[in-house]
């Protein structure tokens, strides 16, 4: 239990184990009406997707490139982290971790090899900014130049993130997300990573999962900076909002072509039984889990339910304008989807679905179709691309668990795009094995195996699988 258990034990209590067959409380699948706008074509075979469906893999900077101290990069807090004795297990870190710095070309190939038209990567804010702000490092931006025109020869569309949890360490010694100023140290380096890239990267992604930095980072403690302090946590998810809001305007300023959003994990809720107790208590995880990220980067405005349970604290760091600011136009949401979330009516956790070796991923893929319905439903027709969705096994490279996890998966998201939902895109997590935080290298989620000690890549029977899904544009029978 170190990862994503932990919103939830926060906000609604203790993770209750096991659950009773009765009940069913899930919303039934539905096919609904046939797509309006995008038409999936239907090849002989099992579902096809809409032409031009991005077919991706998603990676981080911190969790694949290695390289921590090259060509001039700067710390980020999780160097200060995971080299701190007991952070992570087996005390593993991200200094070399899948070594993509260095073998980048031969990723690139890969990449071509399987097919993708789209990959999704984070920059390092501490490799282009050492101390946060500041002077760009050539040579560290020089590693971007390198990888986006790598992509762009083969014909694989760049999505860039700009923050993947690695906040500089320089700025973190002052403060960090915890400041407000931070959401604009965020948004100036954000700038500069438009001026710089932006005539080759079409589409930008803000932040990655600020629910995770919040829950993980400041509540729980288990991931970088390993706080403990709720209130500051919130604080800091307000700023880390801001920060997004700020770089979609900036975006804007500096008039790219392109579109830009935030990337969001999200967890359809379920009331574990029918009482109106358990409906209540799925409620109020509804509004931490979903609506108390998408109501202000989509609507503009934070749930009045949310906020009516906030501190005076957090309350004081919203200023006035600040919605404004979050709810700036976006062009797209990504969606990042693991886990359903059961709650009882006395607001415990009930595990209803088999589990991964990560304990937090509970597997249902239905829940990728309820999600991305319920955002059509209530946010209307962003476009939505999927930048994260996969699980790790145990199984070396014949990793047929995870070939049905994605086959069920993808077949959701088909079905949710036969109901009408504008999806774009799916990006499996992960590329590569890679440092998985907490977890270290005890978790492999990638399509491709690297190994432990020579970092030598080997595609796993996902990977050739996958290969087949994209040379379709569908799923086999
Ligand atoms: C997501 C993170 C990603 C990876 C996967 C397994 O929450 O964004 O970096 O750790 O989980």
């Amino acid at each position: 239990m170190r990862r994503r258990h932990v919103l939830t034990l926060a906000a609604v209590g203790a993770v209750a184990a096991g659950c009773s067959d009765e009940d069913k409380a899930k919303p039934p699948p539905g096919s609904g009406s046939p797509a309006t706008g995008q038409r999936p074509s239907l090849a002989a075979g099992g579902p096809a997707f809409p032409e031009g469906f991005a077919w991706g893999a998603s990676t981080s900077a911190y969790q694949v490139e290695g390289a921590a101290a090259e060509d001039g990069r700067g710390p980020s807090v999780w160097d200060t982290f995971s080299h701190q004795a007991g952070r992570t297990r087996g005390g593993d870190t991200g200094d070399v971790a899948a070594d993509h710095y260095h073998r980048v070309y031969e990723d690139l190939d890969l990449m071509k090899d399987l097919g993708l038209n789209s990959y999704r990567f984070s920059i390092s804010w501490s490799r282009v900014l050492p101390e946060g702000r500041g002077a760009l490092n050539a040579k560290g931006l020089d590693f971007y130049h390198r990888l986006v025109d790598g992509l762009l020869e083969r014909k694989i569309t760049p999505v860039a993130t700009l923050f993947h949890w690695d906040t500089p360490q320089a700025l973190q010694d002052k403060g960090g997300w915890e400041r407000r100023d931070c959401a604009q140290w965020f948004a100036d380096y954000a700038q500069q990573m438009f001026y710089s890239l932006g005539d080759k990267v079409s589409t930008w992604l803000t932040l990655n999962e600020p629910k995770s930095v919040v829950s993980l980072g400041y509540v729980a403690g288990v991931h970088a900076p390993g706080k403990k302090d709720r209130r500051l946590g919130d604080i800091v998810g307000h700023h880390l909002l801001l920060g997004h809001g700020l770089a979609v305007r900036a975006f804007r300023q500096t008039g790219r072509k392109g579109g830009i959003g935030a990337a969001l994990n999200l967890s359809p809720v379920y009331a574990a039984d029918d009482s109106a107790a358990a409906r209540k208590q799925a409620d109020a995880l509804d509004l931490e889990e979903n609506r108390r990220w998408l109501d202000p980067v989509l609507l503009g405005r934070y749930p009045d339910a949310w906020l009516d349970h906030q501190a005076a604290e957090v309350r004081a760091a919203i200023r006035d304008g600040d919605l404004a600011t979050i709810g700036e136009r976006t062009d797209l949401l990504a969606v990042q989807y693991y886990n359903p979330a059961y709650v009882s009516a006395n607001g415990g956790r009930v595990v209803r679905h088999p589990t991964t070796q990560a304990s937090w991923l509970e597997v249902y893929p239905d829940g990728l179709y309820d999600l991305l319905t319920r955002i059509k439903r209530d946010y209307g027709d962003i476009p939505l691309t999927i930048t994260e969705n996969g699980m790790p096994t145990v199984n070396d490279v014949r990793d047929d668990d995870r070939i049905a996890f994605l086959r069920d998966h993808f077949a959701a998201a088909h079905r949710a795009i036969q109901a009408g939902v504008k999806l774009q895109g799916f990006h499996v997590w992960s590329l590569l094995d890679n440092f998985e935080w907490a977890e270290g290298y005890s978790q492999r989620w990638g399509l491709i195996r690297v190994d432990r000690d020579t970092r030598d890549r080997r595609r796993k029977a996902s990977a050739e699988w996958y290969r087949g899904v994209i040379a379709r544009n569908g799923l086999d029978t």
